[in-house]
């Protein structure tokens, strides 16, 4: 059976309950001989604290606990959802995909189940083909998640890179619908713009080959995202007929509160219609949207009807935004 639409039909997310606030990093890492300030990373991100997983604590336990209150939220048991898409660029393993590992420990197998790497716009991407595959009969509920242990892929004497990240996962059931819920996406990515933002290693012959570690020009990023935010936000309204003032609630990417201002700014959105978690969350990459998004829901901000507009942007360079009627 297919659908002419989906919706997202309830919400969820984790966080691994240790939150380091900046102070607290900020003397752990003079520690070891790396100089950083709660002022300075407050002033250049708006990042106050993160949370960070314990040791052994993988993507996929952080992913299946907000899959559950995701579902709860929606009234579904794990068995009733026929389609399982995590983005992560931080997965358990190389492979089975976190997605396997997140379907058997809900305990609901059978249906598809896969990953989406597309780092800080996973979230968008995932979104998207799960509302191509309900459109198209592949699917008819959906759980899309975007789960990230991002601290296990930070080099810890880099200040430039490891006070501006967070683990964590959010998530959405996505249910086919006559009535439209999704209302537009649109993804885009630029490959030559790959090292600007990346992890370049991998696994070889039982040792990592290249560098394990996350690796940015963070200028570089910084001017591309607020250029791309911009258009493809105008893309995606353009594509579904709607203008900036249909927007209810703007949730850019949580990178830093400097880009999510001035790509609203740029855009026209006002600043009050932003949901902003980078203060307390850092950024979380794939699941810094679902999270801003499950935590605007629960807080009675953002309710049904109204137009959401979420936007990712990351490495690969990857961008996407995907206009939602809640
Ligand atoms: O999730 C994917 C998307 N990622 C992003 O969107 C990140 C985009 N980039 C950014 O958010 C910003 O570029 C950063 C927050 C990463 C950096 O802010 P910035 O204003 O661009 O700073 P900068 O890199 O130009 O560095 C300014 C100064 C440098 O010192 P000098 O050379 O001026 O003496 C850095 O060495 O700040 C220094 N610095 C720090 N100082 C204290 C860099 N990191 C730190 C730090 N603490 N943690």
């Amino acid at each position: 059976m297919s659908f002419p639409h989906s919706r997202i039909i309830g919400t969820g997310s984790y966080l691994p309950p240790r939150a380091v606030a900046n102070e607290e990093l900020v003397r752990e890492l003079a520690a070891r001989g790396v100089e950083t300030s709660d002022q300075w990373i407050v002033e250049r991100t708006g990042i106050r604290q993160r949370h960070l997983a314990d040791a052994g604590v993988v993507c996929s336990e952080l992913a299946t606990e907000a899959a559950r209150r995701a579902l709860a939220a929606a009234g579904l048991q794990p068995g009733e959802v026929d389609l399982i898409v995590v983005a992560t660029s931080t997965p358990d393993f190389v492979f089975p995909s976190t997605a396997c590992l997140v379907q058997k420990a809900l305990g609901a197998p059978g249906g598809a189940a896969f990953d989406v790497q597309a780092v800080c716009s996973g979230f968008t991407y995932a979104l998207a083909v799960a509302d191509s595959m309900i459109r198209t009969g592949l699917a008819s509920r959906a759980l899309v998640i975007g789960a990230e242990v991002f601290s296990r892929i930070l080099d810890w004497n880099d200040r430039g890179t490891c006070v501006l990240f967070g683990d964590g996962a959010g998530a959405v059931v996505l249910a086919g619908d006559e009535r439209p819920g999704v209302l537009a996406a649109r993804l885009h990515a630029d490959g030559r713009y790959e090292s600007i933002l990346r992890t370049a290693g991998n696994l070889c012959a039982g040792k990592v080959a290249g560098h394990p570690y996350l690796t940015m020009d963070g200028q570089a990023v910084f001017k591309l995202a607020v250029s791309v935010l911009d258009a493809v936000a105008r893309e995606t309204l353009e594509a579904a007929g709607m203008a900036t003032a249909d927007v209810d609630w703007f949730i850019p990417h949580q990178a830093n509160v400097r880009i999510l201002h001035s790509a609203a700014r740029k855009i026209g959105i006002p600043l009050e219609k932003v949901i902003v978690t980078v203060d307390r969350h850092a950024n979380t990459s794939a699941a810094s949207i679902p999270l801003a998004l499950d935590l605007a829901v629960r807080d009675g901000r953002i309710r049904a009807g109204q137009n959401v507009l979420m936007e990712g942007v990351g490495g690969g360079f990857t961008w996407g935004a995907v206009l939602v009627r809640m």
